[in-house]
């Protein structure tokens, strides 16, 4: 088809409170109050209708998004302590259901009232969706009357409103607002001078159906969707909401309405960093390629941005293999785009986009990235961006370390961006890291994709495109996020270069709605600006890549989910680690990492500074050296079999660490965790100290896993496989091994212990393990009449502590003690006697 004669989709949107200079100059209303000395928590306190209402989530995901805290309370249960000494924990109020507020009891609304006054913050409610009940009633004690289940259209703002900070009174939205449920909105009737509208729309009639983009009739009479209290009668200033979040505008409302509340507590910035990427430069089947009008379009375009984003330039990637590639027509576009190559910020893709995990050794990646930089010096394109990206996020993320090998060798780079850290979606949860000195940025989607290059055949049309640009999903993704790299391809900018028609159309839809000042930074600058301002994402934690189908695909195919262990023992050291880890490894099936020269056998990964040695690094003390995890010939009970080791890692060092549950967690989130623990207050002090510190730690597991499966509401988690939604560490995934029975009877706890791990058949451990009289501990059988015990540090002999440090003790771990018995009871395990004992003597 002839490109020319389609009609290619044009960015031609004008805003008309843009169109004079005037009022270009932008004005925004600063909600801090800087006479307030109270201090007061930046957090939301958020009351939902109950833990799964969908509005109640959109707040919450809303809030994640836009990296607000918050708590989350359910109406209707009792209020949760609202300050810290002086401090205020909370700078706005806000309702799922405004209603609930109203109703709330007496004693209730007054403390939330007086504490809204104190520290001088406010409430935002939203209208309940189709209560019958309230149709043209009056709010309780308000000089405020609503409507309810109307339809509405053509929303447009009050510019004069207080409320507006980043939103701006720029157009109108054309036709029916939607909501829900059935599009049906509540609006406001104010009787008294302390309510101003912010948002106004107009009727809508059924009827009016047909002609729903026809300008609003100016007969109707203005409808209030959302309106600002500014405190007048009572003392308290709110904003209300006529309806939920499912009208994009009520979302941007939404966040000046918490900025207004919270004074200025809980604002975004009104910065906005784009980084626009064309990547496969010269990749791309003849046809589909730049032509030199192409060419001539990017230029006018990027000319026209550099007004709207003051030094805008495009951040082109090239593969120089396919170079001159196309017809006569592209190659020429192919010269044109070289000629005008300082016009562009320029970085290296794969010489020949081969996904760099399918490399398995580093020097043929060097070899081809070393090809791509020669050809860049030969056509003058500059080469010290240090910024590249790989094709399908290859080898970024799961991390391939040959990748990293070769950027650092062959270009130096600093910084790359994927979409898959720590997964694609949720996409407000993407995030950064630092791996070996390459700063890893999120990159946002903007919905093109390689092949959508013709508007006709874009995915559901050209009206889906649109919904994205105006108001939708790629406006929000600017809007919410401060930093946003996009990436699009050399085929979004021929053919219906939709990637013109896109970014042009959204950033000055952008401009028109907000007070969004847009900038732009070269890639390596703009990681700088990203980790100052989240410096808590520096340091990565590493996903299972088998959780995630992407990441398994673009994961190499050698590496294997099967050598990662399968359980782990954590410690505490002193508790009978050595024994219990050498018990183990007597068992035909049980294998432990190859050891490690610098830390004393144990791997040490998930606590120390190995952690930042990355995931290849650790499954290499699991695989034989061709790889792999190799099945062996296992003989349990005479019998033979062909088995798959069961591996697991023992480092006596992951208690002290509080990094490692998360860690953990986040790679192994299935694994079986075992914990020798003991007290043994007949002994000397220092031990008790490693012993039952304990108690605290494997609370903290727990308390990792329960806050993955709540990830959505917790915004510095980093979410955990789908599957681990609802998940908690299960009974079966923890097991505390009694120290004093390990000691003891280990048979019997190693029975136990194969039940725990479900390993059949059962190894019999009685006639392994004997008691050692010289020793005074069990030791490995080695013939009828000859035992190998553990080394002389290892069980050795102490006087019994005194009375007195013991009860002191024990009183000292009252706490953490006391939180071990009630997680063992959730997890329906065995108290220990110790753990008994000890409370008991505590509490004597
Ligand atoms: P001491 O080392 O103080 O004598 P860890 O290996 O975690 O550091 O724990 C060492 C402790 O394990 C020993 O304390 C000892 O009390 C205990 N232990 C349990 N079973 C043992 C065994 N069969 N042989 C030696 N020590 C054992």
């Amino acid at each position: 088809m002839n490109g020319l004669m389609r009609s290619r989709p044009e960015a031609s949107y004008r805003c008309p409170t843009l169109l004079s200079e005037h009022h270009r100059q932008r004005k925004w209303v600063d909600h801090s109050y800087s006479s307030s000395r109270l201090r007061i928590d930046p957090k939301v306190l958020l009351f939902v209708e109950n833990t799964f209402s969908k509005l109640g989530r959109d707040i919450a995901e809303l809030l994640v998004h836009n990296r607000m805290k918050y708590k989350v309370e359910v109406s209707g249960r009792s209020l949760p302590i609202m300050t810290n000494g002086d401090k205020g924990r909370f700078s706005t109020i806000v309702f799922e259901n405004y209603t609930k507020y109203l109703h709330m009891d007496k004693w209730n609304k007054e403390l939330i009232d007086k504490y809204a006054r104190e520290y001088n913050i406010g409430i935002l409610g939203f209208m309940p969706s189709r209560d019958e009940t309230f149709v043209g009633a009056q709010l309780k004690n308000a000089s405020l009357y609503i409507d309810t289940n109307v339809k509405v259209k053509d929303a447009y703002l009050n510019p004069s409103s207080g409320v507006l900070r980043v939103t701006r009174a720029g157009d109108i939205v054309r036709g029916l607002l939607p909501s829900e449920p059935n599009d049906l909105w509540t609006v406001f009737s104010p009787n008294h001078t302390t309510f101003e509208p912010v948002c106004m729309a107009t009727h809508y009639h059924e009827q009016e159906a047909e002609y729903v983009h026809s300008p609003p009739s100016t007969s109707n009479m203005p409808l209030i969707t959302v309106i600002q209290d500014k405190g007048e009668e009572d003392g308290i200033r709110r904003v209300l909401f006529g309806a939920g979040l499912k009208f994009w505008l009520n979302k941007l409302l939404f966040l000046d309405g918490v900025s207004y509340l919270s004074r200025g507590r809980l604002s975004i910035s009104l910065k906005r960093y784009v980084l626009i990427d064309i990547d496969d430069i010269f990749v791309g089947e003849k046809g589909t390629r730049l032509k030199s009008t192409d060419v001539e379009a990017i230029l006018d375009t990027q000319e026209r941005l550099r007004n709207l984003v003051p030094g805008f330039r495009f951040n082109l990637g090239f593969s120089g293999k396919y170079f001159h590639y196309g017809d006569d027509e592209e190659n020429d576009g192919d010269d044109l785009l070289l000629e005008h190559s300082d016009k562009f910020m320029w970085f290296p893709h794969m010489w020949n986009h081969i996904q760099p995990h399918l490399y398995g050794n580093v020097s043929q990646l060097v070899i081809d990235m070393s090809k791509n930089k020669d050809f860049a010096k030969e056509h003058g394109i500059p080469i010290d961006s240090g910024y590249s990206v790989s094709p399908h996020h290859s080898g970024v993320y799961p991390v391939h370390e040959i990748l990293y090998d070769a950027w650092k060798k062959v270009w130096n780079i600093k910084v790359t961006s994927t979409e898959e850290y720590p997964h694609l979606r949720p996409a407000r949860l993407r995030r950064a890291f630092i791996h070996r000195g390459v700063m890893v940025l999120p990159r946002q989607t903007c919905g093109l994709f390689t092949h959508t290059i013709f508007i006709d055949r874009y995915p559901g049309g050209q009206s889906k495109l649109d919904e994205s640009i105006w108001g939708g999903e790629l406006f929000q993704t600017i809007i919410f996020n401060t930093i946003n790299v996009f990436m699009t391809h050399m085929s979004n900018y021929g053919n219906d270069r939709l990637g013109l028609y896109t970014f042009e159309s959204v950033i000055k839809y952008v401009q028109c709605w907000t007070n969004l000042q847009m900038v732009t930074l070269p890639p390596v600058l703009l990681a700088e600006k990203y980790f100052k301002m989240h410096p808590d994402e520096l340091d990565p934690i590493w996903g299972n890549p088998c959780d995630d189908p992407r990441h398994r695909k673009i994961w190499a195919n050698n590496k294997t989910c099967e050598s990662l262990p399968q359980f782990l023992v954590i410690g505490p050291q002193k508790t009978g680690t050595t024994a219990l880890y050498t018990f183990l490894t007597m068992h035909p099936t049980i294998s432990s990492n190859k050891p490690s020269p610098e830390t004393f056998e144990e791997v040490q990964f998930f606590n120390g500074k190995n952690y930042y040695r990355g995931l290849d690094w650790y499954m290499r003390f699991f695989m034989s050296e061709n790889g792999t995890v190799e099945q062996r010939n296992v003989t349990i009970n005479n019998q033979e079999s062909l088995k798959k080791p069961i591996l697991f890692e023992k480092s006596a060092t992951y208690f002290d660490n509080e990094l490692v549950p998360r860690r953990a967690h986040a790679l192994l989130p299935r694994a079986k965790i075992l914990v020798p623990a003991h007290a043994c207050p007949q002994r000397p002090g220092r031990r008790e100290l490693h012993v039952l510190r304990g108690a605290d730690r494997v609370v903290n597991f727990t308390q990792e896993s329960q806050r993955s499966a709540e990830s959505v509401s917790e915004p510095r988690s980093v979410r955990a496989a789908p599957g681990a939604l609802g998940v908690v560490l299960l009974p079966q995934q923890l097991l505390i091994i009694d120290g004093d029975e390990l000691r003891n009877d280990p048979v019997s706890i190693m029975y136990r212990l194969q039940q725990f791990l479900q390993i059949d058949p059962l190894f019999d451990y009685s006639s392994r393990l004997r008691y050692d009289k010289n020793k005074g501990f069990y030791c490995q059988v080695i013939s009828q009449n000859k035992n190998k015990c553990l080394g002389r540090n290892k069980g050795r002999q102490y006087p019994a502590m005194d009375s007195k440090s013991a009860k002191y003790l024990n009183v000292y771990y009252t706490t953490h003690n006391s939180a071990l018995v009630k997680m063992l009871k959730r997890l329906d395990q065995q108290i220990p006697m110790w753990l008994r004992e000890d409370l008991g003597q505590s509490s004597s």
